[in-house]
């Protein structure tokens, strides 16, 4: 019979344990991710006066692009804010169980036949108020090779951000550290107001990922 590595019963013992999982089975959201969004929502606020209504990222109403969406939390979180009247269109490789009040794509995001769906579901704008991507790629374990994947999908998203987002609009970015990190940082710090790298408490210490917040697109 084979054994398990002992690094994958760590993993196993360590996924048991995380409060994020278990609150995640509790509240009914499908993946601990959810966790790093509702926490990226408050975060405007410490950059916003207050009182002012740009307070909380995902407001209400709001048309909100989802890149890597599978299993959906973000997408459930998502839903639920910009509900009644918003939209969520989500994307990923890999099938997920629908999500009252959001669209979903099966699809590669990088590829020119799925960014044109995305666009012909944000309505007559074609464009959207928020922009998350939460992408990362099926890891190989070469990390020279998992790295400049990621840094694609960043890139990719970014570029997606610059073309389909309303003046005003917010984006919420996976990045990895990488030869793009800081060609992407200083690319956005031109095209927002404000620009935040956020590793939020969810976000595993093991982890490289950062999340780019950019609020206030401008052209
Ligand atoms: C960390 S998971 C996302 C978790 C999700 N935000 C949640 O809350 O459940 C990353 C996702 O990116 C997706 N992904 C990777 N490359 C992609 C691509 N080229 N197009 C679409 N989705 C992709 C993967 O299939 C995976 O489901």
């Amino acid at each position: 019979m084979s054994q398990r590595r002992p690094s994958s019963a760590r993993w196993l013992q360590e996924h048991r344990e995380d409060p994020y999982v278990l609150a995640a089975r509790r509240e009914g959201y499908r993946s601990r991710a959810a966790y790093k969004l509702l926490e990226l929502q408050t975060f405007p606020k410490e950059h916003y006066r207050q009182g002012s209504d740009r307070g909380l990222l995902i407001q209400p109403g709001m048309t909100l692009v989802d890149l890597g969406a599978a299993p959906g939390g973000w997408t459930q979180v998502a839903s639920r804010l910009v509900a009644p009247q918003g939209r969520v269109v989500a994307v990923d490789l890999l099938p997920m169980d629908p999500v009252a009040g959001a669209e979903v794509i099966l699809g590669d995001f990088l590829e020119e036949g799925v960014l044109q769906q995305v666009a012909e579901r944000l309505g007559g704008s074609g464009l959207a108020h928020v922009i998350l991507s939460d992408m990362a790629p099926n890891m190989s374990g070469i990390p020279c090779v998992d790295q400049a994947r990621g840094e694609v999908l960043a890139e990719s998203a970014f570029q997606f951000a610059q073309e389909r987002l309303h003046p005003g609009g917010s984006l919420v970015l996976k990045i990895f550290q990488g030869s793009s990190f800081h060609a992407i940082v200083g690319h956005a710090r031109q095209l927002f107001e404000r620009v935040k790298l956020v590793k939020p408490r969810a976000s595993r210490d093991r982890s490289a990922e950062h999340y780019l917040l950019g609020l206030g697109f401008h052209r």
